[in-house]
């Protein structure tokens, strides 16, 4: 890959998890469309989170990333959003009062549309149809129309993309994360548990905070009326991502302006494959999912390739390892990236290596793993001299039932009640909150 990189130069290479489309030339329209349409975020932006995410690297700030595992068309709807908006600044609040650690939240939103599948079909009752790829690919529905890929859904992905993203900036300029309207920060905890006490008493904490902030100085507060909120998706769709990938104003090069924080999934980041190549090129800060089958070797030129210059904030890796595998598989890697003496942010994605089937033939995660994962990088990265920069989550600000265990004690066989997901299990809202509460104990208890 030493080759002139150009925003399409990925071309020339095969890229996983692509949709097979029937009218190429109306994906090709669709694409120059896209092209010219807005970008959905600026350079600008994206720099300044990559300046965060160099305080996360030097152990300054801590990365909270979540949302769905897809996010669907049919939930791009207010309450939906402001929901996963309220449940990370929810948590955000909880790790910063707990640890006094400065944060920065990622939503996995306004994007998170294409999905990598193991496999290209699916086969039920002998009828076999293209997998489900996302709402920005095909439709979930097991019939042939909806299993075509479609290009216009490009186009109604985009637009749903803006729209959650016009919301989720009024939402954080004002009002909503207005630290002064105490009534924003309500519960909604369904059970009067350990979680619903310790959020109360720390918004109590908080307004006494703040007020005594006001009391000394009167310049201070207008910093509560406003958070920072940046985008993410799994960067997959590699025709999508070009067609927002645009060269700056300010002739900085060229940066995929459909989000902040591209990143590529497990599946798709072969060190030969088209979507490194696509992202090595972008200057927006960029996130690698490293899983059970990554090796040091494979590792080393993933660094070389992406970030030749050892730039900070250029590169997070996040592993996702399983409970039962972190231990043996993630001490290796970290004592490979300090030899290297690469300069990378370490976030852990406890959800993806946990993902597990139930006899009722749901996907589950069990709340103990999520959590032992999540202890255990950290125990890790703390007893190599290493550090943890953050979590990644797949989560919702609504009570649903796809992660068993918690405080509320969720069983396989309260999943029913309300299993929305299409893909994969997310924390609920007081299972995300109690992760929030394990994450501020952990960081509070570091040197
Ligand atoms: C995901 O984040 O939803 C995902 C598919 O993860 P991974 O690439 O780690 O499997
Ligand atoms: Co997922």
């Amino acid at each position: 890959m030493t080759s002139a990189w150009s925003p399409d130069s990925w071309k020339k290479i095969p890229a996983a998890q692509q949709p097979t489309y029937q009218d190429q030339r109306l994906l090709h329209e669709v694409l120059r469309q896209l092209s010219l349409l807005p970008p959905l975020v600026t350079s600008w932006e994206v720099d300044h989170l990559r300046e965060q995410l160099i305080d996360a690297q030097e152990g300054q700030a801590w990365v909270l990333q979540g949302g769905d595992c897809a996010e669907s068309f049919a939930d791009c709807q207010a309450e939906s959003i402001a929901s996963k908006l309220k449940v990370l600044l929810q948590m955000s609040l909880a790790i910063l009062f707990g640890a006094r650690c400065k944060m920065i939240r990622i939503g996995r939103l306004a994007g998170q549309y294409a999905k990598p599948r193991s496999s290209d079909t699916e086969t039920i009752d002998g009828v076999t149809l293209p997998s489900y790829r996302g709402d920005l690919i095909n439709r979930a529905d097991f019939t042939s129309t909806a299993r075509t890929p479609d290009p216009l859904l490009l186009l109604r992905g985009y637009e749903r993309s803006a729209l959650t993203l016009n919301f989720a900036r009024a939402l954080s300029e004002g009002g909503f994360a207005d630290l002064h309207h105490p009534e924003n920060w309500k519960l909604i905890f369904v059970s009067e548990n350990e979680s619903a006490r310790r959020y109360q008493e720390l918004v109590e904490r908080l307004m006494h905070a703040l007020r005594f902030m006001e009391t000394i100085s009167s310049t201070a507060t207008s910093e509560f009326r406003r958070v920072d909120f940046f985008t993410s998706h799994e960067a997959l769709h590699l025709g999508y991502e070009t067609a927002l990938t645009r060269s700056s104003v300010r002739g900085t090069g060229f940066y995929n302006l459909g989000t902040h924080l591209p990143w590529i999934g497990d599946r798709t980041r072969s060190v030969t494959g088209a979507h490194i190549e696509y992202a090595r090129g972008i200057r927006n800060p960029l996130a690698v999912k490293v899983g059970t089958g990554m090796t040091t070797d494979e590792l080393t030129r993933l660094i070389d390739i992406l970030n030749p210059n050892n730039a900070p904030g250029r590169l997070t890796l996040i592993h996702r390892l399983g409970r039962g595998k972190i231990d043996t598989l993630l001490p290796p890697l970290i004592e490979h990236v300090q030899k290297l003496g690469a300069r990378v942010l370490w976030i852990c994605d406890p959800m993806h290596g946990n993902t597990i089937g139930t006899s009722g033939g749901r996907k589950t995660r069990r709340f103990d793993d999520i959590v032992a994962e999540l202890r255990a990088a950290f125990r890790i990265h703390r007893s190599l001299n290493s550090r943890l920069g953050g979590v990644h989550l797949e989560l919702t600000g609504e009570n649903v039932t796809e992660c068993t265990g918690g405080s509320s004690g969720l069983t396989e066989n309260d999943l029913d009640s309300d299993y929305r997901s299409i893909v994969d299990p997310r924390l609920n809202y007081e299972q995300a909150m109690e992760v929030a509460f394990t994450i501020a104990e952990e960081l509070a208890s570091e040197p």
